[in-house]
């Protein structure tokens, strides 16, 4: 269109502004096409009056019917466009070194803290001067505690975290224990010697356990043209064995009619008397719908950078990951002692991370690295000839690697160590199966759960992902009986969490994680497992930044860590942005919400805010290419309903005329706090624009 009309405008305009200045076209001179003649024409008919009058009502039709947002970059009236590219626009994004708070009345004065124990205060734009330094931090501390050094780098005038500035913190280190809690310690010892972080691959909270009436569960039934109640009571049937072992772990009933199958003998049983398990938290929103970013939030209790990929490798993780935690602890134990020590709390602490998949994908091993890892095992290790367990007909289930059973020999070589050498175990492991293209090693029996007539094409990759869970529903038996079988089952901690979630065509237009922030992507299971524990169910609407507070105050309050490290743990607790969930939970405090983010995959581009305060959740778009988008979980749970807008503006009336003011507000208040937050996270990672 450009070409055939190019010479048309050019020709018009020429006219028109030689006409305007009185002067002949150069182009007159130079100039063979057809067009001359035109222009000699009209040029001698029309005066220059009227030649500005047909520019200026031209232009104003261009103005008026040019495209709205996003597309008006597509038409632009030429004085206009001109201007704007003359006038400075304000940046989007707030600069990270001059970012202040938006609601600047929730955190002045009268609403500062003072300092009471180990709560260090609160008073944000405060400026307290450097801090004195705890008795811990002294000499020289591992990897993860530069704020705490002493002899920090003056020179580079680097930014570092700190709780009492931090105008979005909110702690709830105050408030007591979870009654059964306080009961049951109160009763009988709960060893943490071991923790085990269980992260899992694209698993879903509605997966983990699968239940009745679920989303989920009517979009299997509905794919029967014919709901023939027997074909459907074997269905459920069916369906009922997808995830007997997460049912056990949450304590949760999938509500389906259960069928005795073979198989079921050599499932896992539980070891934990009746009422006991841990806690299992229901509301939980992962931190990041990329994984790496995910693993970070869940190994050293921080946000994401909000930018595509993992930049985060490239500066300081602004919090020491529980890695590092322990690593400071073992700075405190001697050797000897440790090693011949009866008692647990005096044990030094190991840490390994094991995966069956490629631990090179995304700098992961970097990654790993950074947070501290001493030992890493990864397909690149199990997979070579001399391996430890190496064995010919090991086989890939997808293009990432080997399936999790691979990695069995391997955790058991990391439990049998930390036993012989009288260590105490950190270790992390990343299931993967899970993971599209969900391919199944080729023992396991595929099931189909939708559908003959609709399988094809419409619910083919949720069948499969269904498979998966299924298979990796074992596994995670599996690796609990093997800590049954070690023995140490009663003295550790395993924490199960999902990575992200997983949008599919049964949820949502798009599918996947990659730009995509629906609900389905976020939603994800998060347990607590210990034997000796009650079993609690939380509510909870966090997200998975709770996670190390959690193990932290855990380890303190079942008095898992001696006198020394018990005091440290105490002390780091109140550094951490997120709240304990061994105790309430606070949504809001003195008028602040506790605002929840989701860095939305690759990181840059959209970014998901939500508040465990209200049902409200924002997707904030980061560049121009996205829409902004607001669903209200209290009315429409599975985001089937979703208000857009272009502006903030739109999305707002488009709010405030369906869910009412209240809702509207809280829009204009999430746009406002997810900039700022943008901003402060570059920030905090010393992030250069
Ligand atoms: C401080 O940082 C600068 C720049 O990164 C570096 O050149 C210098 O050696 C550092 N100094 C110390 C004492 O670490
Ligand atoms: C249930 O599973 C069995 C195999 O385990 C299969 O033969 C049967 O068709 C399934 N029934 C339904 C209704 O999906
Ligand atoms: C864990 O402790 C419970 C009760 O204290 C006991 O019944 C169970 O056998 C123990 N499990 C293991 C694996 O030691
Ligand atoms: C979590 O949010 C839901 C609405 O999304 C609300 O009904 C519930 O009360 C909240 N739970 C807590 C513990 O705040």
């Amino acid at each position: 269109m450009s070409w055939v009309f190019t010479r048309v405008c050019s020709a018009f305009f020429d006219l028109w502004l030689s006409a305007l200045l009185g002067v002949h076209s150069t182009e007159d001179i130079h100039e063979e096409s057809k067009l001359d003649d035109l222009k000699a024409v009209t040029k001698r008919k029309h005066p220059a009056r009227l030649w500005t009058a047909i520019g200026l009502i031209g232009t104003l039709l261009l103005w008026l019917i040019r495209p709205k947002v996003p597309y008006s970059h597509i038409s632009g009236a030429i004085p206009f466009t001109f201007l704007e590219a003359l006038v400075s626009r304000t940046p989007e994004a707030h600069h990270p070194m001059n970012n202040a708070f938006p609601l600047p009345e929730l955190i002045s004065e009268g609403h500062w803290k003072a300092p009471d124990g180990n709560f260090k205060g609160w008073s944000p734009n405060f400026d307290m001067g450097t801090r004195s330094l705890p008795d811990w931090a002294s000499g020289s501390l591992p990897p993860g505690f530069e704020r705490w050094s002493e002899e920090k780098n003056v020179t580079t005038m680097k930014n570092y975290y700190n709780p009492i500035n931090d105008p979005l913190r909110i702690t709830n280190l105050d408030r007591k224990l979870l009654e059964p809690l306080t009961r049951a310690l109160k009763d009988h010892d709960v060893p943490i010697t071991h923790v085990v972080l269980v992260m899992m691959e694209s698993t879903r909270k509605d997966v983990f356990p699968f239940k009745s009436g679920s989303h989920l569960h009517r979009e299997i039934l509905n794919s029967y043209k014919s709901q023939d109640p027997d074909a459907m009571h074997q269905l459920n049937a069916n369906l009922s064995h997808l995830t007997p072992i997460a049912e056990i772990l949450t304590g949760e009933s999938g509500g389906l009619p259960k069928s005795t199958r073979e198989t079921d003998s050599s499932h896992w049983k539980d070891t934990a008397e009746a009422g006991m398990g841990g806690l299992n938290i229901n509301g939980v929103l992962t931190g990041s719908s990329l994984s790496f970013k995910s693993e970070i939030v869940n190994h050293c209790g921080v946000w994401p950078l909000p930018l595509d990929f993992m930049e985060e490798i490239k500066s300081d993780i602004y919090q020491p990951c529980i890695v590092q935690v322990l690593e400071l602890f073992n700075k405190f134990k001697k050797n000897s002692f440790a090693s011949s020590s009866r008692d647990l709390n005096e044990r030094r602490w190991t840490s390994t991370f094991i995966q069956a998949v490629t631990g090179i994908y995304a700098d992961q091993n970097i990654l790993n690295d950074q947070i501290g890892f001493k030992k890493t095992v990864y397909r690149e290790d199990i997979g070579q000839k001399d391996a430890k367990h190496y064995h010919a007909d090991m086989e890939e289930i997808n293009y990432f690697g080997y399936s999790e059973r691979e990695v069995y020999p391997y955790i058991e070589d990391a439990i049998d160590d930390a036993i012989k050498n009288n260590e105490r175990l950190f270790l992390s492991h990343f299931t993967s199966t899970t993971h599209h293209p969900w391919g199944l090693p080729k023992g396991f029996q595929s099931e189909q759960y939708f559908s003959d007539e609709s399988l094809i094409g419409k619910h083919e990759d949720m069948n499969s992902y269904l498979n998966s869970v299924r298979y990796v529903d074992t596994w995670l038996g599996d690796m609990l009986g093997l800590l049954d079988k070690k023995g140490i089952a009663n003295e550790t901690l395993v924490v199960f969490v999902g990575d992200h979630g997983q949008a599919f065509q049964e949820d949502s237009p798009v599918t996947g994680c990659y730009e995509n922030g629906h609900i389905s992507n976020f939603r994800v299971p998060l347990i607590f497992r210990h034997p000796l524990l009650p079993k609690i169910q939380v509510t909870a609407n966090t997200t998975s930044l709770s996670i190390i507070p959690t193990i932290l105050d855990l380890l303190v309050q079942t008095k898992s860590l001696n006198e020394k490290d018990s005091g440290i743990t105490l002390d780091l607790m109140n550094e951490y942005e997120g709240q304990s969930l061994i105790r309430p939970y606070k949504a809001t405090d003195d008028g602040r919400q506790a605002w929840n983010f989701g860095i939305i995959s690759a990181g840059g581009e959209m970014l998901s805010v939500g508040s465990a305060a209200f049902p409200y959740r924002l997707i904030l778009p980061l560049t121009q290419d996205f829409e902004f988008v607001f669903s209200n979980l209290e009315t429409d749970p599975d985001e089937e309903n979703l208000l857009r807008g272009w502006s903030v503006d739109d999305l707002v009336s488009r709010v405030k005329s369906a869910h009412g003011d209240k809702a509207g507000q809280w829009v204009v208040e999430a746009e406002k706090v997810g900039r700022w937050w943008v901003g402060e996270s570059k920030r905090l990672y010393n992030h250069a624009e």
